[in-house]
């Protein structure tokens, strides 16, 4: 987590940070900073919360500070220490002359620290970062070369780390470095910027250089010299970006969140153009880089991931196990990575992310590559880290998704997994084919059935207002919506801090049953298909503890009503692709309840959008 960004160049620093720093706020909002370098010394300022605060310290002194060019920036998601002024970065040495801006962990701080504190370094944060800024500070002492501080001061540092430093003696430089964080310079013409993630830089250059871990950049307003660990120069790789800048636009709606989730309608259509040509041709999915054969071959699927990306993981299991009798497992990568996993080369290794940066699902994926095996990474970042380990990339192309609560990318990432089941399938024959030409035929018009529950939200809306107080939620579901109850059940804990739940619900009746009462709503997904009935019983149960009991359903039948306090119904699909369309009225639920009780709904406390910390 925590975002960071540098400028050097003929700009007012101040400006491109802030601005960076609006478009890193998705790393985290606990608290931000900024340090300018004005020619003689550094100046410091920093506030705790949103970065809206430190705006607020910031505007009535800017035209005093407009005249720095060279500055760092960091946006703040604790891990060392509670988010307060003194932990906020940038962290200086004793002297104040060194300042660095950290996004990562470092594993050995303690120990450092303990060494530091013995020669006389006085700590003043919590944090882990502060005892980086005494390291590259003492070596500066000895070495009076910022480059070289930063390079024999970083071999001393285990965990994860992007840094960017400045030193009051070297007005003209900012030094950066990186391990298993992310970190891109962005070049323009005698300017810099260095930061976290691409958005911070594309309003200023589309000419980028992505750093490798353990390389050292050095910045000065007119060069960039890029070195290994052991101090040799390199050439750095310029890319030029596919990018535009993105203006961040709520399009008119209250919130980034309800925005994206009206998004999705496209976003389906989006990612099916070019890929059913037919419902007699064979699904083109040309991001497969495996061949036919090492497609019949495999016998294995294992797909890591975390969060929203691990419930439309769950999803897919359901549908690969059936169409292409494959076995696939489903794990949270911060699980995987830690535990033996069996794999051979006949194992197909998913990573699925959003964002792509997720620490445990990076490690996970890279874990699997040394194993040898095939990498398919999911995300919606093919710029990202994780993408980079990718044998075969699928981008799901959702475009930005500012809210933390992850809604279009959850829908993009479900289309993905059924074009990837029915191509599978396709190339095994191991599904009958009238179902698969029946799902292609029904995916193409899932968009209109989206766009239709999304027409129809007051209904939805006045539920959600009803049951706004409560103080739990019960989402209950089998088979392929079991993971749409975890994931409506997921929206709702995060934006509104209410606890709720999800379970299958055939599991209610061995102890969850235990807490119904008429205060608990409990929310049943009942999508027409086999276990339909099942869930209507287990509802019936649920009614008989007196729980108030709201359906999600497809399914027209008067019967309902006697059942059920609230009815929520959406158009018919096929109960495979049911995850589709029955997660859009849960977003919209969780969406309501979250803005009817006041909450922050784009960016909700504790949680940032990319979780780069295992
Ligand atoms: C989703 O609403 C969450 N904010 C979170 O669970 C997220 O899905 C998880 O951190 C994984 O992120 P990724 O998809 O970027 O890897």
């Amino acid at each position: 987590m925590c975002g960071i960004v540098g400028y050097i160049g003929y700009r007012s620093a101040i400006d491109v940070l802030l601005n960076g720093l609006t478009k890193l706020e998705y790393r985290g909002y606990d608290s931000s900073g900024i340090a300018l370098h004005n020619g003689k010394h550094i100046d410091t300022y920093k506030a705790v919360g949103k970065l809206s605060n430190l705006k607020d310290i910031i505007n009535p002194i800017k035209s005093e500070l407009d005249k720095s060019t060279v500055g760092i920036g960091h946006i703040r998601w604790a891990t060392h220490g509670a988010p307060t002024t003194i932990n906020a970065h940038p962290h200086t040495c004793n002297c104040g002359k060194l300042v660095l801006v950290h996004n990562g962990i470092i594993e050995n701080y303690q120990e450092l620290k303990e060494k530091l504190e013995k020669e006389g370094c006085v700590f003043k944060s919590q944090t882990d970062t502060e005892t980086v800024a005494h390291l590259i500070a003492k070596e500066y002492g000895k070495l009076h070369n910022l480059t070289e501080a930063v390079r024999v001061a970083t071999e001393k540092i285990e965990g994860a780390y992007a840094l960017c430093v400045m030193h009051q003696d070297e007005p003209d430089t900012i030094v950066a470095t990186k391990r298993n964080a992310p970190l891109v310079v962005g070049i323009g013409e005698n300017e810099f910027v260095v930061a976290s993630d691409v958005p911070a830089i594309i309003d200023y250059t589309n000419k980028a250089m992505y750093l490798e871990d353990n390389q050292i950049v050095t910045l000065t307003k007119n060069s960039m010299k890029l070195i290994d660990k052991d101090n040799h120069e390199l050439k750095g790789k310029i890319e030029v970006l596919p990018w535009e800048p993105v203006a961040l636009s709520k399009m008119g709606y209250k919130h980034f969140m309800m925005k994206e989730i009206h998004e999705q309608p496209s976003i389906i259509r989006n990612l099916l153009s070019g890929k059913i040509t037919g419902l007699n041709e064979p699904l083109n999915l040309s991001e497969v880089k495996l061949d036919k054969d090492a497609v019949k071959d495999l016998n294995r699927i294992q797909i890591v991931a975390c969060g929203t990306s691990l419930h439309a993981a769950m999803v897919a299991k359901y549908i690969i196990e059936d169409f292409c009798n494959i076995a696939v497992d489903v794990e949270p990568s911060s699980e995987y990575i830690y535990r033996k996993t069996v794999t051979d080369k006949n194992t197909l290794v998913i990573g699925v992310s959003q964002s792509g940066e997720t620490a445990d699902t990076i490690t996970a994926v890279r874990q699997s590559k040394e194993k040898g095996s095939h990498i398919l990474i999911i995300t919606n970042r093919p710029d990202s880290t994780m993408a980079r380990y990718a044998d075969s990339l699928i981008s799901v192309c959702a475009g930005i998704e500012v809210s933390v609560a992850a809604t279009k990318s959850y829908m993009a990432q479900l289309v993905a997994f059924y074009l990837l089941a029915i191509y599978i399938a396709e190339i095994k024959n191991s599904a009958d084919k009238e179902l698969l030409k029946r799902l292609k035929k029904e995916l193409i018009v899932l968009p209109e059935k989206a766009e239709e529950i999304l027409s129809q939200e007051t209904p939805i809306k006045k539920i959600a207002h009803k049951y706004a107080n409560s103080k739990n939620f019960i989402y209950i579901a089998r088979g392929i919506n079991f993971p749409t109850a975890l994931e409506g059940a997921l929206k709702l804990k995060e934006i509104s801090y209410i606890n709720a739940t999800g379970y299958t619900a055939g599991e209610l009746k061995h102890g969850p049953i235990a807490m119904l009462d008429e205060t608990l709503p409990v929310l049943s997904i009942m999508m027409k298909g086999k276990v339909y009935d099942k869930i209507l019983s287990n509802s019936e149960e649920a009614k008989a503890r007196n729980a108030k009991m709201i359906a999600l359903t497809n399914v027209t039948d008067d019967n309902l009503k006697d059942l059920f306090d609230d009815i929520i119904t959406i158009p018919e699909t096929d109960e495979y692709l049911s995850p589709i369309l029955a997660i859009i009225p849960l977003q919209l639920i969780a969406y309501y309840i979250a803005e009817f009780l006041g909450k922050d709904v784009d960016q909700p406390r504790n949680l940032a959008k990319s979780v780069t910390v295992e």
